[in-house]
């Protein structure tokens, strides 16, 4: 996974909860890379996962919230990539729909070792989008906050829903997106 998701993750928690919490979280977990993060550097998702869990165990906060609150806070982040990328878009359901063949194709010719989930657009109207998140990782969470925080950057108002249809093989999730 991008150094970009580990950096940012780290920042949140010292943003949110402060950097004792940051300092206790990363001695608490035995990381393969020590948690010295670089932004373009690539590191295994599994550690996130362990950051998450440990974050977890510190706050009392559960770990989906955590992925969902990351994802808000990791949007604009990369929005100002997708702005230098010249990639402009009319509000969230325009950009949601313009995901997977217009952004993260973009992203993928520029990091070839970009691990990018799939969404699938299953049904869209102008108030909404139904999209079938599927991935080898359990990030379906942070798609949520990455939605809500996308619908923030537009300051448009957003609900959203999932409904989890994993199976053996790979995190399948079905997201609806209404705007009102
Ligand atoms: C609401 C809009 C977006 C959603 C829902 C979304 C969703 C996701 C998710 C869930 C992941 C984690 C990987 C996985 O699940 O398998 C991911 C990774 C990533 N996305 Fe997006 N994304 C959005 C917008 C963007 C934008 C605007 C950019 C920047 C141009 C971007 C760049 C990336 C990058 C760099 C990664 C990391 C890839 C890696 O770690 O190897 N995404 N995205």
């Amino acid at each position: 996974m991008k150094g970009i998701i580990f950096t940012e993750f780290i920042e949140l928690v010292e943003t949110t909860f402060g950097y004792s919490i940051a300092a206790a979280l990363l001695d608490g977990c035995d990381l393969p890379s020590g948690g010295a993060y670089t932004a373009v550097g690539t590191y295994d998702h599994e550690e996130v996962l362990t950051l998450v869990g440990q974050l977890q165990k510190l706050t009392g906060t559960p770990a989906a919230d955590l992925l969902e609150a990351y994802g808000q806070f990791l949007f604009p982040k990369l929005a100002a990539q997708m702005e230098s990328m010249s990639l402009k878009f009319d509000g969230a359901i325009d950009l949601l729909c313009s995901l997977e063949n217009i952004i993260h194709k973009e992203v993928i010719k520029l990091y070839p070792d970009a691990e990018l989930p799939s969404f699938k657009i299953q049904n869209i109207n102008s108030q909404e989008i139904v999209m079938e998140y599927r991935s080898c990782r359990p990030f379906a969470h942070l798609a949520k906050g990455l939605i809500s925080g996308c619908g923030e950057y537009y300051q448009q108002t957003l609900s959203v829903s999932m409904k989890h249809l994993d199976t053996k093989s790979e995190f399948f999730t079905l997201i609806s997106v209404r705007q009102s």
